[in-house]
């Protein structure tokens, strides 16, 4: 079956083909970041203008790239939430018209589902049950998988996700929005020029005995740092490396432990901030110490894409669950939506 996954949950248009049999055939991004950099932060209502923009232009694209027509498709996956109310209508209401027209069934995604299961789309795949740690813009959160639709919280952020902490440390640092990659290739700068390291930051809740974690402390350490300090490029350059090494520590130590507690040997990292090079490798030299294996998306697919809403939609579907579930016509976005509590949602 041919799955349409289609993702406007934020600031990323993504489009993308799955195909149960042969897999992902073609996938398309627009990035809205260039338009909201001007005001240093995602505006949602040119958010969600802006999907209207690309989103069928993408699809188009998508079909074309992978020699299929609409009247191909088996089915169409959107992302329900959580996100930008706005947004979220944009792809919503484009699958539900395509999906009514072409009388096919049209499936909402929760977003992290999507985000926890992209490494699925890579080879060597993990396989349930394993610890999922998602970081995203949005979400800090430690998982234990066990299945499709079977997910445990272990803990989560108490206040800043781990990707908002870069993102806000970058703007204190000058470093203009989205923050969280210019502050990592700083970072990684100063670590290759082998200066020593001037700072050290907290490692906030790194004891606390549980799963939570808590992030904005740490941007607040930032800020008296360049309050005391003469804003040079090498300063600027070690404060990144020493928030760096603070968050990529906790993450690591913390997603350590639930392996540990949770008797399982894979771990899954998915969500945007899995793109950091600091955190990718920390955790495979420490997991592969232990004995656990580390497993990330392509880095294309770290970040919000279509790709994982295919996948994720196309798994669900497959699943006897879901084709034991009646396929209407109506749809529903969710801002905020717990991945636990998914299968609650209401329906319309
Ligand atoms: O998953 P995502 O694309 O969107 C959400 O669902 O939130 O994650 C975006 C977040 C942003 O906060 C961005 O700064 C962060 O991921 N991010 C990074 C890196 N690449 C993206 N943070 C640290 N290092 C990176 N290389
Ligand atoms: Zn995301």
């Amino acid at each position: 079956m041919l799955v349409l996954g289609i993702e406007t949950s934020c600031d990323e248009t993504g489009v993308a083909l799955y195909h149960t049999q042969r897999g992902l055939l073609s996938h398309a991004l627009y990035s809205q970041t260039e338009m909201h950099g001007e005001y240093g932060g995602v505006v949602p209502e040119l958010a969600s203008r802006d999907h209207i923009r690309r989103v069928l232009p993408l699809i188009s694209h998508t079909l074309d790239e992978a020699g299929f027509e609409l009247r191909d498709l088996g089915a169409i996956a959107y992302t329900q939430g959580p996100g930008l109310a706005g947004a979220l209508l944009v792809g919503a209401s484009i699958a539900a018209a395509l999906g009514f027209s072409l009388e096919i069934p049209v499936l909402g995604v929760h977003h992290l589902e999507g985000h926890l299961l992209s490494p699925l789309l890579s080879t060597p795949a993990p396989v349930f049950p394993f610890v999922a740690l998602l970081v995203s813009g949005g979400h800090t959160q430690l998982m234990e998988v066990n299945g499709l639709g079977q997910y445990r919280l272990l803990g989560e952020t108490v206040d800043d996700a781990a990707g908002e902490a870069f993102d806000k440390t970058a703007k204190l640092l000058g470093l203009g929005y989205p923050g969280g990659p210019a502050l990592s290739k700083l970072a990684d700068e100063f670590s290759r020029s082998g200066q020593p390291a001037r700072f050290q930051l907290p490692r906030p809740m790194l004891h606390s005995g549980n799963f939570n974690f808590s992030f904005s402390g740490l941007k607040t350490a930032v800020l008296t740092l360049v309050n005391k300090q003469e804003m040079t490029q090498q300063i600027r350059g070690a404060i990144a490396y020493a928030f760096q090494e603070a968050v990529v520590d906790v993450l690591t130590e913390k997603s350590l432990s639930a392996l540990a507690k949770t008797g399982l040997t894979q771990l899954v990292v998915a969500g945007g901030v899995g793109a950091n090079r600091q955190l990718r490798s920390n955790l495979r030299y420490k997991a592969e110490k232990i004995g656990a294996t580390v497993f990330y998306p392509e880095l294309e697919f770290c970040t919000d894409n279509g790709a994982m809403i295919a996948f994720a939609g196309a798994m669900r579907l497959q699943s006897s669950e879901m084709s034991r579930q009646k396929l209407d016509n109506r749809f529903t976005v969710n801002a905020r939506w717990d991945l636990e509590m998914q299968e609650m949602a209401p329906k319309s």
